[in-house]
C-alpha cells in the first residue's frame, strides 16, 4: 500500500522567521509524526524559507516541497525560480496549478510546463485540480476535472511519480467541503483515471479529518489553514494516517 501523504501549504501566511522557528520548535515532533504515522509529510514554506528549512530538518524524513516554479529551464524570467535551483536547494516536491496561481495566470499549458519541469528534475508535483461552486453546483465537477487531466495526460501517464490534489476552489479556506458522497463518487472516478496518488484540499481540519480519510481512494491531504498550527497539524495527520 502507498504511503499517505500530509502536505502543509503554508501559502504566503507565515513570513521567513515564523517559518524558521516553527521548523525549529517542531523539529522533534515532526520526525516522530512522520515515523508513527508511517506517512509522508511535506512542508511548503515560501521561497526565501526552504534552503534553510531543507538544512535544519535534513536529518528527519520531513519533505520540503515548494508552492511553485517557473515553466521554464532557464533565462530572462524576471521573478520565477526554476526547478533546477529548486532540486539545488533539495526540495522534493513542488505544488503547482493551485487556483491562488490559476487565478493569477497559470493556464493548464503552464502548469503542464511546470509538470514537465519538475519530473525532469526528479522533483514530485503536487497538481491542483478543482472547480468553483457554479460547476460544481450544476453537477459539472466530473467535466471539469476532466477537462483540467486533458492538459497533463503525458504527465498522467508517465511511471514517475506525482500526486493529484483535488481541491474546489469553493472549499479553500471557507470551512466547507463537499459531501462525503461527492468526494466517494470523484475519487473513485479519479482513480479509474490515474494510478497516480490522489489526495484531498479544501479546508481540511482536525475535527473533519477521519471522515474524510475513510473516502476510498483517497490517499492524503493537501492542508493550508490548518497546517500553520503544529498541534492541528498534528491531529489531522494522527487521525487520518
Ligand atoms: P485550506 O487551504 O486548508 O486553508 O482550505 C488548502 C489549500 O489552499 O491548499
Amino acid at each position: 500500500m502507498r504511503s499517505k501523504l500530509f502536505a502543509a501549504n503554508w501559502k504566503m501566511a507565515k513570513d521567513f522567521s515564523q517559518s524558521i522557528e516553527y521548523c525549529t520548535k517542531n523539529k522533534k515532533q515532526l520526525d516522530t509524526l512522520s515515523h508513527t504515522s508511517n506517512a509522508q509529510l511535506v512542508i511548503c514554506p515560501s521561497f526565501p524559507a526552504l534552503f534553510p528549512i531543507i538544512n535544519l530538518l535534513q536529518k528527519t524524513s520531513i519533505a520540503i516541497g515548494a508552492q511553485t516554479c517557473s515553466p521554464y529551464e532557464s533565462g530572462p524570467f524576471t521573478g520565477q525560480v526554476s526547478a533546477q535551483s529548486l532540486k539545488e536547494v533539495g526540495c522534493t516536491f513542488c505544488i503547482v496549478g493551485h487556483s491562488e496561481q490559476r487565478a493569477i495566470g497559470a493556464s493548464d499549458q503552464i502548469v503542464a510546463q511546470q509538470i514537465k519541469q519538475l519530473l525532469s528534475h526528479q522533483i514530485e508535483p503536487i497538481i491542483c485540480i478543482g472547480e468553483d461552486h457554479m460547476v460544481y453546483e450544476d453537477g459539472n465537477t466530473i467535466p471539469f476535472l476532466e477537462a483540467q487531466l486533458k492538459a497533463i495526460e503525458p504527465a498522467l501517464k508517465s511511471n514517475i511519480p506525482l500526486t493529484i490534489a483535488y481541491e474546489p476552489l469553493w472549499a479553500i479556506g471557507t470551512g466547507n467541503t463537499p459531501s462525503v458522497t461527492a468526494l466517494t463518487t470523484i475519487f473513485a472516478w479519479l482513480s479509474q483515471k490515474t494510478n497516480h496518488r490522489l489526495i484531498y484540499g479544501g479546508s481540511v481540519s482536525p475535527e473533519n479529518a477521519a471522515t474524510l480519510s475513510a473516502i476510498v481512494h483517497l490517499d492524503g491531504f493537501l492542508i493550508g489553514s490548518a497546517s500553520l498550527d503544529f498541534q492541528n497539524f498534528e491531529k489531522i495527520v494522527s487521525l487520518a494516517s
